[in-house]
């Protein structure tokens, strides 16, 4: 199984953006880093930080590579075993920016001291800036930023020149002074550091010699032709799942194969309220094969009673993939395409040095060995909202961009705890309602997601007069840009009333319903 790989841009070699790699060091900001780069239109990949010599190298042949930035980590330089880059990567001659944990190693490779900090800073922090040149262009004298470390750099080698420093950082911030090399011990990539755009600007365009040239039409017309050359003469399936990603990635994978696509949505018994006729109608307008693929029983029997939330994902993934598996022999395809996004990858773990989150099914979730010739994935780089975009760019209807994200396993990954015949229902019923009445508030294009839960958690209500022990479903409503980060919606109470008086009403088993308050990070937008 092969898959997809990113190389947009070497097809033609007139479309080679300008790239800034992010060397990760698994630090929670490392994406954040390679957003904000994208953001300024030059195109940014988070990589694994011991990239090496041959991989840049062959990295180099695919893109323009301007720079190197080395995101921070939950690491100490003086742990052992810890995670380091490639000292030859340094003598490549490429410019070269360390944030945080980066800071530390770049300081600690070239001989600097660093030492635990007597007073670590965690938070916001007011910096005073030396010298206001380089990386740190156009900063005031004191400046506001976000530190988050527990190391500090102390002393650096002569021919490195201190830049900033604060109360517990003598070397906050510092520069070589031939070499295109900068370290900063605070993160310019979080919105705290309020100057942190124009310093990450000042490294891309400035130090780097970037231009903005990272255009999502360009991206979409690399990857139809990628699609294309990849599946060639045969023929592929789309997993469709009901979101936005897997309609994009069909709609994509139709301007590549047209006729040669089929289009395949699995009807696995977790859908929402009235997603199957949804999607037909939809599918029906863009002309593309759909077929939909009854196996509610065989997801059913296999999910009966599982109660781990990996293990759920798991068999989901497998169960996908078997089905693709036979409906691909019917229709001669080899090649399977879907929808994965780059926060998918993220959280099922692709990075070396970051945790697990919970395994994504389109992709942990897939087992070792699949028939397919490979699996394709056209968006896999990029973000929920550069999705949008690009379905834009593809004129599909507001009801293919606007649609909330909805999760491959469905809501098997919103029933908390064992799953059984009667639960599916109970479900569908209370999400339909709190879809409504959230579209009803016209509150839809404000919220990321919004849906229920059905908790495992049973009490106690009195219905008419009667006694009633029933099931308690949690509402949640969140606000994200990118799914990374998410906020609780601060619904009113009046809306929230509403919603909880329909559910207790018209869905018997429910006897209690509560309002999910909490962000993510520390909780995740789905419950499993
Ligand atoms: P979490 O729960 O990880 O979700 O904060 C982040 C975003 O990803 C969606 N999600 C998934 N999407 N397959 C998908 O295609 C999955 O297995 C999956 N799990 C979560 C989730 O709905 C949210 O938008």
């Amino acid at each position: 199984m092969t898959i997809l790989c990113w190389v947009k841009f070497m097809t033609d070699g007139t479309a080679k953006p300008d790239t800034i790699l992010v060397l990760d060091f698994g630090g929670q900001y490392a994406h954040l880093i390679a957003r904000r780069i994208r953001e300024m239109k030059v195109f940014s990949e988070v990589l694994p930080c011991d990239l090496t010599m041959h991989e840049l190298k062959s990295k180099k042949s695919q893109m323009k590579i301007r720079g190197i930035i080395l995101s921070g980590g939950p690491s100490s330089v003086y742990d052992e075993n810890i995670p380091t880059f490639n000292i030859e990567v340094m003598k490549a001659g490429m410019p070269l920016l360390g944030i945080c944990y980066g800071h530390q190693l770049i300081a600690k490779q070239v001989g600097g001291k660093v030492i635990p900090s007597k007073k670590k800073e965690y938070g916001i922090t007011f910096v005073t800036i030396d010298k206001s040149t380089g990386v740190l262009n156009g900063l005031d004298k004191t400046e506001k930023v976000w530190m988050s470390h527990g190391d500090t750099v102390l002393e650096l080698p002569e021919e490195f020149q201190i830049l900033g420093h604060s109360d517990s950082s003598p070397v906050a911030a510092f520069r070589h002074e031939n070499l295109r090399i900068y370290g900063l011990q605070w993160h310019p990539e979080v919105v705290h550091t309020e100057k942190g755009n124009l310093m990450l600007r000042n490294f891309v365009f400035d130090t780097c010699e970037c231009k903005p040239n990272w255009i999502v039409d360009d991206y979409l017309d690399t990857t139809i032709k990628e699609v294309k050359k990849e599946v060639g003469e045969g023929n592929a399936i789309v997993a469709l799942s009901g979101g936005v990603d897997s309609s994009v990635a069909a709609a994509i994978a139709y301007r590549a194969i047209g006729k040669k696509l089929t289009a395949v949505l699995i009807d696995h018994g977790f859908l929402r309220h009235g997603e199957v006729k949804e999607v037909k109608t939809i599918f029906a307008k863009l002309k593309s094969n759909l077929i939909v693929l009854d196996r509610k029983e065989n997801f059913l029997k296999r999910l009966v009673g599982i109660v781990d939330p990996e293990r759920k994902r798991k068999i989901i993934g497998e169960e996908f993939i078997r089905s693709f598996e036979s409906i691909s022999k019917d229709l001669k395809a080899d090649y399977l395409i879907q929808g994965t996004i780059y926060p998918d990858r993220i959280e099922s773990g692709f990075k070396k040095h970051s945790d697990k989150i919970k395994t994504h099914h389109n992709v942990g979730g897939l087992p070792d060995t699949t028939s397919f010739k490979a699996i394709v994935e056209p968006i896999k780089d990029l973000y929920k909202d550069e999705v949008r975009v690009m379905a834009k760019k593809l004129n599909l209807p507001k009801k293919i961009w606007g649609r909330q994200p909805f999760p491959g396993p469905g809501l098997a990954v919103r029933i908390i705890g064992e799953i059984d015949s009667k639960k599916p229902g109970i479900l569908k019923k209370a999400d339909r309602i709190v879809t409504e009445e959230i579209e009803k508030a016209n509150l839809e294009d404000r919220l990321w997601q919004y849906f229920a839960i059905l908790t495992d958690s049973k009490s106690t209500g009195v219905k008419g007069d009667a006694r009633a022990y029933g099931y308690t479903i949690a509402i949640r409503a969140v606000q994200s840009v990118d799914g990374m980060t998410a906020n609780f919606a601060k619904l009113n109470y009046d809306l929230l009333e509403t919603i909880s008086s329909r559910l207790t009403n018209e869905v018997p088993e429910v006897v209690r319903v509560v309002y999910d308050i909490t962000h993510k990070p520390p909780a995740t937008i789905e419950w499993e």
